[in-house]
């Protein structure tokens, strides 16, 4: 059967923000601890406590941006307790997650800020904090931006420098700030019209820093829901709220997050029906994104605000707390991650951010480790692949397939999805053929005329999709170099594997 794709360079939707192939880390499981942290005294190989295999395998993504400390972690912690000597930071309950191997639902509080931000410096991504709404108050918020960014002379600034584990000790200059954390359940069980209030006065603290303080604006994250009129609500009762002193609510916000989990079957075992039923369901992120954008347009004015999904992803019935939510990584899972990617770059024009859960060892996570070894899943290798759209210009990439239909599910499944951007003269175009047991004809017209094939990669071609990562086999899941059936001035053809992903430069000659 032949699927047809058309890409339009004169048809640009946005600029691909780099930070769509961020990611997420919370004090869960073993994805801080044995995951990132082992300590300056592990016989495992390690920078300050950090493990070099871990650092090594996520510096080769360019991974631009990580979330931390939480999730439901964040709205239980406070800062100050990770910071100073080890031996003088208080030992803590975690309220809601076991951890490393023991799991012990305790917190050593030996990986804080200022070895959170190390390990930001070490991987090169940008920090994003997300502050205690539900159990603090702003000035716990407010304290923790000052240590962290401000430049001058106080005592928290001076502690900074006293701690720091990095050269420059003028500040870490983090920009991105979670106004708590799912505050509509584990974050404080908050109605919209509660977090709104919750979020004015955080925001108003936060924003004050900035501006007194003469320092680089922060960018403040307010928490969205995906249920109906969540954002609405919040967004007309923030309106309310700050109309003594600006039109409108999103004076105080720069961006407003969603986050959704999938499942369907088990991590492993999954029958036809549930294989396509999880890609109805990963569908549901991109329109999270437009309803949350659809709320943001209600209350218009001229200020852009970014929607970030700061947690999405795969959640097996698998992966539970008594497990610290580690779940096998499927190809299966992967694949659904490279089409939620393609939609992300289709709505380059509205999201800011999308952080994927978790980074090592937890759920959808692109590290696994165990004693001293670490390798990568088939989810970073669809990370990997995928770079070249980073910062890249996203442009209109139509598709003509068959589709899967479901009557029980809201959303059909296209058996193909792409999405192409373009940069240095190169369209990069990345395609995942959905069909479990078919390989896919698929012909793409470039829309330029005296093209030529600059490169063409596989991954998961001749694998089952069931497959998952394991300490011996992460090799199998590496890209292989791919040939195309024909390439003729505007177009190429080529047959994609069953439950595999392309990704195709072309450049203009
Ligand atoms: O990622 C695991 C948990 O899922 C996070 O702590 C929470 O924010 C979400 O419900």
């Amino acid at each position: 059967m032949l699927s047809e794709i058309f890409i339009r360079k004169e048809e640009p939707i946005g600029r691909i923000n780099s930070n769509i192939y961020g990611h997420f880390a919370e004090h869960l499981g073993r994805c801080i601890y044995d995951g990132i942290w082992v300590g300056e005294n592990s016989s495992i190989e390690n920078k300050n406590g950090i493990r070099s295999d871990t650092i090594e395998l996520l510096s080769e993504l360019n991974m631009p941006v990580l979330r931390w400390p939480g999730g439901c972690f964040a709205d239980d912690y406070h800062w100050k307790d990770g910071i100073g000597p080890k031996g003088d930071r208080p030992r803590r309950r975690n309220l809601w997650w076991a951890q490393g191997r023991e799991h012990q639902p305790e917190e050593s509080n030996h990986f804080g800020t200022d070895e959170f931000i190390r390990f930001c410096d070490l991987i090169d991504a940008e920090p994003y904090l997300a502050v205690n709404i539900g159990s603090s108050d702003p000035q716990e918020a407010v304290d923790w931006v000052e240590y962290c960014n401000y430049e001058g002379d106080t005592e928290l600034t001076d502690y900074r420098r006293e701690n720091t584990q990095l050269e420059d000790t003028d500040g870490y200059n983090v920009t991105y700030w979670g106004v708590g954390n799912e505050n509509w359940g584990c974050g404080g069980r908050y109605s919209p019209e509660e977090y709104a209030g919750a979020f004015r006065r955080f925001a108003t603290y936060l924003r004050g820093f900035d501006r007194l303080l003469g320092q680089e604006p922060l960018e403040l994250v307010a928490c969205g829901h995906i249920t109906d009129n969540w954002n609405q609500k919040f967004l007309n009762q923030l309106e309310k709220a700050v109309e003594w002193r600006a039109n409108s609510p999103l004076a105080l916000i720069d961006h407003l997050s969603v986050h959704r989990y999938y499942e369907a079957g088990g991590n492993t075992d999954f029958s036809d029906e549930q294989y396509y039923k999880l890609f109805s369901r990963a569908q549901k992120v991109a329109l999270d994104v437009d309803r949350a954008q659809e709320a943001i347009n209600l209350f218009g004015g001229s200020k852009s605000v970014g929607i970030i999904i700061d947690e999405w992803g795969v959640w097996h019935p698998e992966a539970v707390a008594a497990n610290g939510l580690e779940q096998e990584n499927t190809i299966r899972d992967a694949l659904t991650a490279a089409c939620v990617l393609n939609d992300f770059n289709t709505r380059a024009d509205i999201i800011s951010m999308a952080n994927i859960a978790q980074t090592v060892n937890v759920l959808q996570c692109l590290v696994q480790t165990n004693q001293d070894t670490a390798w990568a899943t088939p989810t970073y290798q669809v990370f990997d692949l995928y770079q070249e759209h980073m910062d890249a210009t996203s442009i209109q990439t139509s598709v003509n397939t068959d589709v899967k239909k479901f009557e029980s599910e809201s959303n059909d499944v296209p058996i193909i999805s792409a999405s192409s951007s373009w940069k240095d003269k190169e369209i990069f175009t990345t395609i995942v053929n959905r069909h479990r047991h078919q390989t896919r004809e698929v012909k793409i017209d470039f829309g330029i005329e005296d093209i030529s094939l600059s490169s063409c990669r596989v991954l998961f071609n001749g694998n089952k999709p069931e497959e998952y990562s394991t300490e011996t086999n992460a090799h199998k899941f590496a890209p292989e170099e791919f040939d195309v059936d024909e390439i003729g001035k505007r177009h190429c053809s080529l047959q994609i594997p069953a439950s595999s992903v392309v990704g195709l430069s072309i450049n203009k000659a």
